[in-house]
């Protein structure tokens, strides 16, 4: 089914100009990118995208580390997108990641993991939603 998933390339990658070689990935693996913004990402926002792991130790680190230098936020389409994009991120903790995936190749640790996917197609529609509207979604 075609599907649509939310992603951010993070400050630790779009600081070492790895917004293309991510995108070829993401484009390598079938995802098409529908919508995408390169924004300083606003402390309100990154609390608000992050409120669900706001009693964790590492939120506020999170928080700052999300803020400290501009991201690009995406919107992926294609068959089965909050898995595939899943399967190709790896690992959360780089350390952990298969092969070949975008964290394993690029990732420094898991706080600089370089990118962020959603986790269910529920979560993607809210993450989706709080960055754009659907008339920047070109599919
Ligand atoms: P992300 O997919 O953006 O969702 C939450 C983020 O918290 C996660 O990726 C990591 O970058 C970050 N994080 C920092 N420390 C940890 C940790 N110990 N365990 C899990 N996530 C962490």
């Amino acid at each position: 089914m075609t599907e649509r998933t939310f992603s951010i390339i993070k400050p630790d990658a779009t600081e070492r100009n790895l917004t293309g070689k991510i995108n070829a990935v993401i484009e390598g693996a079938g995802l098409r990118i529908v919508a995408q913004r390169r924004i300083r990402m606003t402390e309100d926002q990154a609390k608000t995208f992050y409120e669900v792991h706001k009693e964790r130790p590492f939120y506020g680190e999170l928080v700052g580390q999300m803020t400290s230098a501009p991201v690009v936020v995406q919107v992926l389409e294609g068959e089965n997108a909050v898995a595939k994009y899943r399967e190709i991120m790896g690992a959360t903790n780089p350390e952990q990641a298969a092969e070949g995936t975008i964290r394993k190749l690029f990732a420094k640790n898991v706080g600089e993991n370089s990118v962020h996917g959603s986790d269910s197609q529920d979560n993607a529609k809210l993450e989706i939603a709080q960055f754009f509207t659907e008339d920047q979604i070109v599919g």
